[in-house]
């Protein structure tokens, strides 16, 4: 990255200091939480698409089939738009599937579609978006990027908004999860960053705190993907002062993947 670019990156973090890229061994591994229905890939039916509207009320419906999730992404991608698994398909406009490259390293996990997230379809496009898109360049990845050594996928632990911004409920983030971690299967990507309390406390099945979550490097899932937790980019909008703990967590995020 040159000077000029460099400065761009830091001014839009706030931050003033500068480390360079070093290449570390990689990171020991802390501590594994693996909440063991991640596992899951078969799930209980939900009724298909345009169906009767009455029929939203169960969620899922208990007199429907078992369901298998999509295994590919051909698969996958009409499964999440056409899903009515939770109440959270009655407000949605469009399902957010998520974005970037298919077998990037670097797996972004968010919370929820917002409002620009929902009309447009795409993860993390409005304000708390464009700062993610510059914590990423920071480390030189993009949501556009093809080469995998710049490569992310960004997704949410739920794929429709939750109605004016709530946090996504447990029966809702339960509910999605099966096409998470099929996404996670599919990417196979070397490392997860959690954003956010939510997505953290989801993914680890705990109710604790984002300060007692971050640090630890933990393993999800049955592929015991190494996973990481920071500071989701609306708060730091909101705490600019904590912007200095993100860089260093994007940092160790950096070092890990180029080790
Ligand atoms: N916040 C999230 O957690 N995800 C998005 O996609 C947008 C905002
Ligand atoms: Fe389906 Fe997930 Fe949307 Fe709920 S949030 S309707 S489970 S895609």
């Amino acid at each position: 990255m040159d000077s000029a670019r460099r400065k761009q990156v830091l001014d839009a973090l706030g931050i003033e200091s500068w480390s360079p890229r070093t290449r570390h061994a990689p990171t020991q591994l802390l501590q594994v939480a693996v909440p063991t229905q991640a596992a899951t890939v078969t799930v209980e039916a939900a009724p298909a698409p345009n169906q009767n509207a009455a029929m939203l009320h169960k969620f899922p419906d208990p007199s429907a089939p078992a369901f298998e999730v999509p295994t590919d992404w051909e698969g996958l991608r009409p499964a999440v738009a056409g899903c009515m698994r939770c109440k959270l398909c009655k407000t949605r406009t469009n399902t957010v599937f998520g974005v970037g490259q298919q077998s990037a390293p670097l797996m972004v996990v968010g919370e929820g579609p917002g409002a620009d997230e929902d009309a447009q379809g795409e993860p993390f496009v409005g304000r708390a978006g464009k700062l993610l898109d510059e914590m990423l360049k920071s480390i030189g990845r993009s949501r556009k990027a093809e080469v995998s050594d710049q490569a992310v996928f960004i997704a949410n632990v739920v794929k429709c908004r939750p109605p004016g911004n709530r946090d996504p409920e447990a029966d809702e983030v339960e509910a999605c999860r099966p096409y998470l971690d099929q996404q996670i299967r599919l990417v196979r990507p070397r490392l997860i960053l959690a954003l956010g309390r939510i997505a953290a406390q989801r993914l680890l099945g705990t109710e604790a705190p984002l300060s007692k979550l971050r640090g630890p490097l933990y393993e999800y899932g049955s592929e015991k993907t190494p996973l990481l937790i920071t500071y989701h980019p609306a708060y730091l909008l909101r705490s600019p002062g904590e912007k200095a703990k993100s860089w260093a967590d994007l940092k160790r995020v950096h070092q890990f993947l180029a080790a």
